[in-house]
């Protein structure tokens, strides 16, 4: 069986409570071995998530979903520093596409927050980036070898309309051809019924959103992989 990552991207969504009761469903459920099964909360939950992990040993791994570019070293009103994200992460989500697109956030950006990340493991302490790209020519200068990429054509996400299998085994190929030993996740309306479809692929996982919500759909998913 495949060695796999597999996120859930809460975006936006879950207030503590409902983030409790999501993590009480990880009680009882396992992940089968070489899953690496890693939650993507909120900012307002990372210290909750990541503590109700810790406590209970729960079979999860705590993800950011953004971190402040900290712009020419300023302290930025609103923005999360990467020294905080590492309190409670192990992972982080760099340039997701619903960042670029709605929130302006560009290419300038994001490579500050790539070397904000690669600093930082100069010093010996390791968050893991995990870079959202749409296309095969988001990979270009950003990317390092090694990295975690996660393809997201933007016409899947959130759509209903996942890309097809055919078309991810090309992308994937195509990013892992410029990237050396990068690891690419597929990422855009992946539910429980369409997960399996991408297997025979060269795909090292998933990124999830709308199906990650709901604790079950979520478990489902990984019970299918
Ligand atoms: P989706 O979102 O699964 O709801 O399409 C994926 C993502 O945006 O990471």
């Amino acid at each position: 069986m495949k060695n796999l990552i597999i996120g859930a991207n809460w975006k936006s969504n879950k207030t503590k409570n409902e983030a409790k009761e999501w993590l009480d469903r990880f009680y009882n459920f396992s992940p089968r071995e070489g899953l690496e099964v890693i939650v993507f909360p909120p900012f307002t939950l990372l210290d909750y998530v990541s503590s109700v992990i810790r406590v209970n040993d729960l079979p999860l791994k705590v993800g950011a979903q953004n971190l402040s570019s900290g712009v020419n070293g300023l302290s930025l009103t609103g923005e999360v520093a990467l020294e905080q994200i590492g309190e409670f992460s192990d992972y982080v989500l760099l340039g997701h596409s619903e960042r670029r697109k709605y929130l302006n956030e560009d290419e300038n950006q994001i490579s500050m927050k790539v070397e904000k990340v690669i600093d930082l493991e100069a010093q010996g302490k390791k968050i893991e980036p995990i870079l959202c790209v749409s296309s095969v020519q988001g990979v270009n200068s950003l990317t390092k070898q090694g990295m975690i990429i996660a393809y997201e054509p933007l016409e899947a996400i959130g759509t209903g309309n996942p890309a097809s299998p055919q078309d991810v085994a090309k992308i994937v190929s195509e990013i892992k051809g410029i990237v050396r030993g990068a690891r690419v996740l597929y990422g855009g309306s992946v539910k429980p019924e369409n997960v399996v479809d991408y297997l025979s692929t060269d795909i090292d996982g998933f990124l999830i959103g709308g199906a990650s919500l709901d604790p079950d759909e979520f478990i489902n998913i990984l019970k299918n992989v």
